[in-house]
């Protein structure tokens, strides 16, 4: 019984330094990412909560009949908004800077179609996506849309959770989901 108890403890010890472990190293490349490189910071779009709206988007998505619709997620955090365009068959790419959270995305990669690159994505081409999902601040938003407008081709989508683009000659508000939850804008 005492042999049992011991195991019982250890094991309990082990979960709990692993978990410690987990909670710092997130807790200091997040802050790191944050307030040296400016990042926004971490929090995941909620597909769960939000499926009915995920599920409009593809929708309406289709009915768009995209020429290019490979996805792209600026900034993509642990992967999930990549993962369920990846799901519904769209090749999925998500670039992400901080390290920690590249490495979450990439385990338990079931898609073929879900790709991840540990990358700035200010510096990475954009030429070849037709759709972008951008979860970001408005302040990065705008710093992102002369690199939206110079790369992306005409007929081009880009889905802003949250946090709006302003509207420019060449970016428009086409559509909006559930207020501001996914406000979807077309290239001209
Ligand atoms: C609000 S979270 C959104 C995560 C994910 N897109 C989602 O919707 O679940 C913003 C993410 O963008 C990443 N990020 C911010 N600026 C970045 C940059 N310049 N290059 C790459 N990743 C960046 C942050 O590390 C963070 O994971």
């Amino acid at each position: 019984m005492l042999l049992i108890t011991l195991i019982f403890v250890w094991i309990i010890l082990i979960l709990a330094f692993l978990l410690f472990v987990y909670l710092f190293l997130h807790l200091f490349v997040e802050l790191f990412f944050t307030l040296f490189k400016k990042y926004a910071p971490f929090v995941p779009t909620v597909t769960l909560i939000y499926r009915q709206e995920f599920e409009e988007l593809f929708k309406f998505l289709e009915s768009l009949n995209l020429e290019n619709k490979k996805f792209v997620d600026l900034g993509s955090g642990d992967g999930v908004v990549v993962k369920k365009f990846a799901e519904k068959g769209y090749p999925s790419y998500g670039i992400e800077g901080n390290p920690f959270l590249f490495f979450l995305s990439k385990l338990g990669i079931k898609n073929k179609n879900a790709f991840f690159i540990r990358s700035d994505f200010f510096k990475e081409d954009l030429r070849n996506f037709g759709i972008v999902y951008v979860y970001q601040l408005t302040s990065i938003n705008q710093k992102l849309l002369p690199k939206l407008q110079e790369e992306l081709k005409s007929g081009s989508i880009i889905i802003a959770h949250k946090f709006p683009f302003f509207e420019s000659e060449q970016i428009k508000l086409i559509k909006k989901i559930n207020g501001n939850t996914l406000l979807i804008y077309q290239k001209l």
